[in-house]
């Protein structure tokens, strides 16, 4: 019977690209000119099978029972079917068939372009639409279609008699399963779930590379997962590392909200970190931290752990001389952490449920477990390659995985993660500071964990049991490693590098409250084989103090304490003192560098130093008329004995600086006459009788007062000189200095023009050589 659809189009309508044949049992039929896309497969050809019950059309070959076929299976009501292939390209024929099909299969939405169509007793086509197809179904009980994909029944279409029912067979093909157009699959065995979008796109999710599928539909998480130095190895035994100085969630529990952090910080070389902290962060109680040493603190306060358990807020926390144990739970799950500086390791012996996150979860993604908020703990660094490393000697160091006394525990635990985690860091960072046995070590632990206990492992692989740890507590600029043999707080290498790179070992120098002091870092000390304590100031009973915590040494002295040394120079006072190594020439030998560290703080001189001076014209000239003679009158500023250096606006005068003054005329017979410098004296106001008054030379000789004055050649010619130390006038502010010369030319008889000056006895004598007027002449100097 022809299905009734196809009837009104097929039959009325013969067109050139209509193919038909009598298809009976084992028929190849080639459709390459309807060709099927079946769950995301396109077939050219179909082959039918005749069973006693059913007909099977399939795409990929003769259906056979055990096969992998993509079949469609029907009733057999007749032991033959006709066969009809229409691909008639007329678009407008196939309108109504196409909107038929939209109108029935909500996710198809292609047109249809052909179609195959079996029929005698019933009906069965499958129609071609592109990307998409649909089986059709038409007919008499028993009234079921099976599709099947890769020999496995996807969906049974069940129809009522002479009832049409159509379905999609476009479908999505994951992991050799057929899947529905808008439905899902559970694969309990892999706890996978495979969706197939209403457009037939694939997704697939399952526990993730971490997942661990309990075999019945739930991912769970359990087992080891151990951070050593930089390397991460997950619960699922995947590696990776760290590379920064960030904070990284190791495990958070999306229920509770406890997260389990781990802090990265680096050692040695500033390119290479380690696991340096954990933080234990109960969104509801208080925070546990395991820090380096051992040291365990609880709501920010020191514990003090034994082997004995305590219990805070639910956690149990012990500690032993290798490392602090820690439990607590998870999901139901019981959590055991263990710590001991360089290696963390989360155990989780049941399952876990799915609920759970973090690099312990899943490594493959650093970045997306980085916590920090501040991105400068992402800064990168380089450090020249350490050309002391012998890769291949280490490769071997850390193979010693695989033989005895290990290799007894290698078919429990793959030590594969355990070596890449030696080799990788190993290669690129000195094996010291016990670092080889933390990763031997870590393995045993794990070998631990699953009953298999390595006997006396540190003996065969020449570690230290336990392993030693630092006696003092190493500050945060600090890690525990090895000081020329001796177990003690070495420099982190960031830390130490502002110091290194400018080749000193503490600083700078502290100037305050007239106390200089110079603190060195104490690691930097150790590491360079220095004891503080034979370290003093150039007194040797100045010794330096130790901050516990921070381990700076401070040296201070103040003023001129402890051997301080005390110059001075224009302007400043500078006390120099040094930090020195103890005399120790009563020794017979001695272990360690002379230290020389000079170091110094300066001060203002106390009086007022910092005035300047300046001259507003460097030279003065005036003409004058005195009796017959016309003459010219300049008074210039020296900064110099020899007057060469002349004082211009631009110079500064400080303060008690000597300045020369020089008073030359012109036009006068030096053989008559000679120029007599009768008084000079200073005023604050440009007028030459204001107060205050100050003066410098009184009746021709330097104002006795003053022991800065010196006046030269006064009287002698036609030119004379004095010279003063700058001086200001005391009082409220800044102020100007005006500086006023009275002079008198003297008629030469008997050399009788020279002012006779005596130091002690300031006896007036008659001034013979008083002719005409005065001459009175001006200078300004301003601040
Ligand atoms: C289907 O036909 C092929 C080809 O003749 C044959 O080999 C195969 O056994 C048949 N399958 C069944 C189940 O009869
Ligand atoms: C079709 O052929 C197979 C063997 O190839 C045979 O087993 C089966 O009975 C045949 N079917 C019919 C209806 O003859
Ligand atoms: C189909 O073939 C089988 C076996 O060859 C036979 O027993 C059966 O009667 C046939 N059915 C019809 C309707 O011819
Ligand atoms: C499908 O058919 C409709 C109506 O016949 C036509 O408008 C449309 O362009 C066709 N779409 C495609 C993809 O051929
Ligand atoms: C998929 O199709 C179904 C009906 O077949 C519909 O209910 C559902 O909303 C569709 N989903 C999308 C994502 O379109
Ligand atoms: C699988 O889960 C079901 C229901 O949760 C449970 O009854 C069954 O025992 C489980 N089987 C195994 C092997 O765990
Ligand atoms: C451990 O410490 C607890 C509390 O400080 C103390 O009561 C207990 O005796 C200690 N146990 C051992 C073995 O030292
Ligand atoms: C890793 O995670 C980050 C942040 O979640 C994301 O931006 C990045 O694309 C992820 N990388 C890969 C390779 O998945
Ligand atoms: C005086 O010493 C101080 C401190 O050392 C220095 O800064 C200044 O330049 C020195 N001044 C002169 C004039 O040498
Ligand atoms: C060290 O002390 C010895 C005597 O104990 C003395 O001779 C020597 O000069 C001293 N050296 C210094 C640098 O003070």
């Amino acid at each position: 019977m022809l299905l009734p659809l196809l009837y009104l189009f097929a039959v009325a309508r013969l067109a050139d690209a209509y193919f038909s044949i009598l298809v009976d049992n084992n028929t190849q039929v080639d459709t390459s000119d309807c060709p099927i896309t079946y769950y995301g497969q396109e077939y050219t050809t179909v082959y039918t099978n005749f069973t006693g019950e059913h007909l099977f059309v399939c795409f990929n070959g003769y259906y056979t029972p055990e096969g992998n076929g993509d079949c469609i299976r029907m009733p057999n009501s007749d032991n033959k079917t006709n066969f009809v292939l229409n691909n008639n390209n007329d678009p407008s024929y196939w309108t109504y068939l196409t909107d038929f099909v939209h109108s029935s299969v909500s996710t198809v939405t292609n047109n249809m372009t052909c179609y195959l169509h079996f029929y005698f007793t019933s009906s069965m086509a499958l129609f071609s639409m592109g990307s998409q197809s649909v089986v059709y179904y038409y007919g008499t009980p028993p009234m079921f279609v099976s599709v099947l994909v890769n020999g496995d029944v996807v969906e049974n279409v069940f129809g009522v008699q002479y009832v049409e029912v159509l379905s999609d067979t476009s479908g999505c093909r994951i992991s050799g399963l057929g899947v529905k157009p808008g439905t899902s699959r559970q694969n309990l065995e892999t706890c996978s779930s495979m969706t197939c979008s209403n457009t037939s796109i694939a997704s697939m999710k399952s526990c993730g590379p971490s997942g661990q599928c309990d075999g019945n539909g739930t991912c769970s998480v359990k087992g080891l997962c151990t951070v050593t130095g930089p390397t991460i190895i997950d619960f699922n035994g995947q590696i990776n590392s760290v590379s920064d100085r960030c904070e990284y969630t190791l495990l958070l529990d999306q229920n509770t909200g406890l997260t389990l952090k781990a802090n990265f910080l680096e050692r040695r070389r500033r390119d290479v970190s380690f696991v340096d902290s954990l933080t234990l962060d109960f969104s509801d109680s208080d925070d546990i931290q395991l820090l380096q040493g051992h040291r365990v603190m609880v709501a920010g306060s020191p514990v003090t752990l034994n082997s004995s358990v305590q219990t805070f807020s639910g956690v149990d926390l012990s500690k032993d001389q290798t490392g602090v144990t820690v439990g607590f739970s998870v999901s139901g799950s019981s959590v055991s952490l263990f710590f001991d500086g360089t290696t963390a390791q989360i155990y989780i012996e049941t399952s876990a449920g799915d609920s759970l996150d973090g690099l312990c979860v899943d490594s493959s993604n650093v970045s997306s477990s980085r916590l920090s908020s501040d991105s400068s703990c992402q800064d990168e660094y380089v450090d020249p390659a350490d050309d002391t490393i012998d890769c291949a000697a280490v490769t071997q160091q850390c193979n010693i995985l695989k033989s005895a006394p290990f290799s007894s525990c290698n078919l429990h635990v793959d030590p594969e993660p355990y070596l890449i985690a030696c080799r990788s860091t190993l290669c690129k960072y000195p094996s010291v500071d016990n670092l080889r046995c933390q990763f031997l070590e870590a393995y045993v632990k794990a070998c631990e964990k699953k009953q298999v206990n390595i006997q006396n492992w540190w003996t065969a692989a020449q570690c230290h049991h336990p392993e030693p740890v630092c006696e003092d507590k190493c500050s945060d600029h600090e890690f525990c490693g090895d000081i020329h043999g001796i177990n003690d707080c070495r420099c982190r290498a960031i830390y130490a590098s502002q110091y290194t790179e400018q080749n000193r070992l503490g600083g700078p120098t502290v100037c305050q409250d007239n106390t200089a002091s110079l603190s060195l870092v104490g690691c930097l000390l150790k590491e360079n084989a220095i004891d503080y304590t034979h370290l003093h100031l150039n007194d040797k009973t100045c010794t330096g103090v130790m901050d516990p915590d921070s381990h700076m040494v401070s040296f201070s002295f103040s003023s001129d304490g402890c051997g301080a040394v005390v110059t001075t120079n224009n302007s400043q006072v500078i006390f120099t003192n040094a930090i020195v190594t103890r005399n120790s020439s009563s020794d017979v030998i001695t272990r360690q560098d002379e230290v020389f560290i000079e170091f110094s703080c300066s001060q203002p001189k106390p009086e007022l130093q910092n005035v300047a001076f300046k001259i507003i014209d460097n030279s003065v000239e005036i003409v004058l008329q005195s009796g017959e003679w016309t003459y010219s009158l300049t008074m210039k500023a020296y900064s110099d004995a020899a007057h060469a250096q002349l004082l211009d606006p631009k110079s500064d005068v400080r303060l008690n600086q000597k300045i020369w003054i020089v008073l030359e005329t012109n036009g006068l017979d030096g053989n008559l006459v000679s120029v007599v410098t009768d008084s000079c004296w200073a005023t604050s106001d440009e007028s030459s009788t204001s107060t205050p008054r100050y003066n410098l030379i009184k009746d021709g000789c330097a104002n006795p007062d003053d022991g800065t004055v010196q006046v030269m050649g006064n009287g002698e010619g036609t030119s004379n000189s004095f010279s003063f130390n700058m001086f200001e006038f005391s009082g409220s502010g800044p102020s100007e200095v005006y500086l006023h010369c009275q002079l008198q030319l003297c008629v030469k008889k008997d050399n009788n023009c020279v002012p006779g000056c005596s130091p002690v006895a300031r006896r007036r004598r008659s001034l013979r050589y008083r002719r005409g007027a005065p001459a009175l002449i001006s200078m300004v100097w301003t601040h």
